[in-house]
């Protein structure tokens, strides 16, 4: 089958098995290599990508589903405002990441912070529960994402709430 739709703000258009998976068109037919493979059944966040406003498992997206949707993953999200933010308050929280958890931590606390400017700690944790990293203390995180929910509202506003 033939799909088009939007990657990283481009109109694409690739010809797919209809049993594909979208990380596996990302992967194979774009070199988008930031959504790893790894459980591929839901379990972890390893292949989180923002899919439709949402940020979304793409082992769990048949290739039927792509077609006319819009499509953003780590490599599009590095270019915006958004990222330098977590990445930032990851930094100063000293929040660990590797190759097989960044694109999950990264997108998780945008998921988080899209909905919930402030979250409390207990939103930041249940954020946090499809997480499988356990280099990382919860306490860290929860001072991450509260520092880059602040780091966010100076840049957007100039003031913290
Ligand atoms: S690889 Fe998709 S949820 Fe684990
Ligand atoms: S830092 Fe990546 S799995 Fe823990």
């Amino acid at each position: 089958m033939t799909i088009g739709f939007i990657l990283n703000g481009e109109d694409v258009v690739v010809r797919v098995d209809a049993n594909i998976r979208l990380i596996d068109i990302l992967r194979r037919d774009f070199s988008l290599l930031g959504a790893k493979a790894g459980c591929l059944c839901g379990r972890c966040d390893a292949c989180s990508i923002i899919f439709n406003g949402e940020v979304v498992k793409s082992c769990l997206i048949p290739a039927f589903r792509v077609h006319g949707s819009e499509v953003i993953t780590i490599e599009g999200f590095s270019q915006n405002n958004e990222y330098e933010d977590i990445i930032t308050g990851f930094s100063q929280a000293a929040v660990e990441t590797c190759g097989y958890c960044e694109t999950g931590k990264i997108l998780a606390v945008e998921m988080l912070l899209s909905k919930i400017p402030h979250p409390s700690r207990k939103e930041i944790l249940l954020g946090f529960q499809g997480l499988k990293c356990r280099c990382t203390e919860p306490e860290s995180l929860i001072n991450a994402v509260s520092a880059i929910a602040d780091i966010r509202q100076r840049r957007l506003y100039g003031r913290f709430s």
